[in-house]
């Protein structure tokens, strides 16, 4: 049984036959510095997921190159057995190296272990959304996905995913994969400031596909502009809200992932992407990124 109500901010998204509330959480965060090895705070890290499903979020973002493993056995240990309103997407693509870089694992069989590495570690027998990551954290990379999508859609075949998303594509790679097989979901690099996918936005909109920026707060940079401080100022709101309001404003088909591995921060964050911003203050938050 899915829920197709809640209180939270923007309402429902539906991807495929999953209903998720648009307000999100993005778990990334909750892996040790540098997204490596496991965090400080162990039970704080249980307590802010416990708590985002206790707000009524029914979305995680995760991926099991998070630590590696550290975040999705922390989802599983908080969170297992999961409510059947929550969705779970993770992605695959990359690795860690002992540096804790993230080079691309995108081969065939690497994808394969990735996806029984994720359902392991989550503990479920199915994925709910599997995202292939393409590109680098900064953006795209130009080129053909037809071999790592295909090797995808055959796990999803197997019954071992649900439904497939995209990560840092552009749309020429966005319409290679539909050509193949339904997305019902694609993640890139996308906040006030940085608005390059304005056209893919709009378009995945038109195609009912949700649009789940990441860094939506800057990610490892904050956001921070003149313009976005004068506007949290005049609304007496901090420049977290704005951000995340302007998103669930900016299109339907946007869903917030906003990361944190604080238990206040989150509440913040639910409590902050409800205000409500006129219209005057969206053409000044606008001019930002334009
Ligand atoms: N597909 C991809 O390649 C990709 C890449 C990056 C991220 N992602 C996904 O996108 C999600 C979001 O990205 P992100 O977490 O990197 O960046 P983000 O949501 O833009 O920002 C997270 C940063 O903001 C801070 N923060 C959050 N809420 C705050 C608040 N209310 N007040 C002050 N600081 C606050 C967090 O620190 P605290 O922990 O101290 O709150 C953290 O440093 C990730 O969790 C991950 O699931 C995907």
């Amino acid at each position: 049984m899915t829920t197709s109500t809640t209180s939270l901010p923007g309402g429902t998204w539906t991807m495929g036959d999953l209903t998720v509330t648009r307000v999100g959480y993005g778990a990334m965060q909750l892996a040790g510095p540098g997204v490596f090895g496991p965090p400080a705070d162990h039970d704080g890290a249980l307590d802010v997921l416990r708590t985002a499903v206790e707000l009524g979020i029914t979305h995680i973002d995760t991926s099991d190159f998070y630590g590696p493993h550290v975040t999705n056995r922390i989802i599983k240990e908080a969170l297992h057995p999961y409510a059947d309103s929550l969705t779970i997407v993770t992605k695959v693509g990359a690795r860690r190296d002992a540096e804790g870089g993230w080079p691309h694992a995108r081969a065939p069989h690497e994808l394969r272990q990735a996806v029984l590495d994720n359902l392991e570690n989550l503990g479920l027998d199915t994925l709910d959304v599997v995202n292939l990551r393409l590109g680098a954290v900064e953006g795209p990379e130009p080129g053909s996905l037809a071999e790592p999508y295909g090797a995808l859609v055959e796990l999803q075949q197997e019954g071992l995913i649900r439904h497939l998303g995209l990560s840092t594509v552009n749309a020429e790679q966005v319409a290679e994969a539909q050509a193949m097989a339904p997305i019902v979901c694609v993640q890139n690099l996308y906040n006030l400031a940085r608005r390059s996918d304005d056209e893919l936005v709009d378009s995945l909109a038109e195609q009912g596909i949700a649009y789940v920026p990441y860094f939506p707060l800057g990610g490892f940079s904050p956001l921070q502009s003149s313009a976005l401080s004068a506007v949290a100022e005049r609304l007496d709101a901090s420049p977290m809200a704005v951000a995340l309001a302007w998103l669930l404003q900016r299109s339907p088909n946007i869903l917030l992932i906003p990361g944190t591995s604080s238990v206040a921060h989150l509440r913040e964050n639910v409590a902050g992407a409800g205000l409500v911003l006129s219209p005057e203050d969206v053409a000044e938050l606008d001019a930002i990124g334009r």
